[in-house]
């Protein structure tokens, strides 16, 4: 009885979660500018912790966001697998941009960023998990069409950087792709060294910092 009652807001929240990201998402509502306040809030303390495994103090904007979500291929059935999530700021943009969330598998290495992922996108998969440990959450079986990774590359050790390329390199179809955003405006991406090609780069100027998209697929 206890547990009815209980799941009543639980089912509110979830029905308003799903519509202001899927239905709505350029919605600009208390709920939405509360929950970029204290997603924020997340990451700083995050940051102040993990200064080089969360390599930034602000979420994605909404355009880089976007910009990220619009190189993810619609027309396949494969999954996706979002990589150092954070605040959810691309998640949001893959949902919006219509990929199915049974689809997207989302890993993120912090606790406390995976409990405000899992409270802000109920119905996605949300890993917490260690991206140079990729292949124990999403079977090598598993046909992955798409990482999407916000991993701060240039700020984590060569040795840990290495082991994710390995893992993602190793789950990633044949003919899949990698898209990695990084701060670096100039010059190749670690990646390019580690088993992959970079066959497009963009660059969105209205995130704070600006930010290069590199696409990437199996050299
Ligand atoms: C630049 S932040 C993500 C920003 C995100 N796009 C947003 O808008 O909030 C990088 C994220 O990668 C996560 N991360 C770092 N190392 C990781 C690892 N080895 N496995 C999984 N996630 C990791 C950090 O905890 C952090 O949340």
């Amino acid at each position: 009885m206890q547990e009815k009652f209980r799941s009543k807001p639980e089912m509110a929240r979830n029905l308003l979660s799903y519509v202001l990201t899927v239905v709505w998402p350029n919605a600009i509502t208390w709920f939405d500018v509360h929950l970029r306040l204290s997603s924020t809030l997340v990451l700083w303390r995050e940051f102040l912790r993990h200064p080089s495994r969360v390599g930034a103090v602000l979420p994605s904007s909404s355009w880089l966001a976007q910009a990220i979500a619009a190189t993810v291929p619609l027309d396949s059935q494969a999954l996706i697998v979002e990589i150092g999530a954070g605040t959810g700021a691309v998640t949001q943009a893959l949902l919006a941009r219509g990929i199915a969330p049974s689809r997207l598998i989302v890993v993120e290495r912090s606790s406390k960023l995976c409990k405000l992922l899992r409270r802000r996108f109920p119905y996605l998969t949300v890993v917490q998990g260690d991206a140079a440990e990729l292949i124990r959450w999403v079977g090598p079986q598993d046909a992955v069409c798409a990482i999407v990774s916000s991993l701060p590359l240039r700020s984590l050790p060569d040795a840990v950087v290495t082991a994710i390329a390995a893992q993602m390199h190793e789950l990633l179809d044949t003919d899949g792709m990698l898209v990695q955003f990084t701060y670096g405006w100039v010059g190749a991406s670690p990646l390019q060294t580690l088993g992959f090609e970079r066959y497009k780069a963009s660059w969105e100027w209205r995130n704070i910092p600006p930010a290069r998209i590199d696409v990437l697929c199996k050299a």
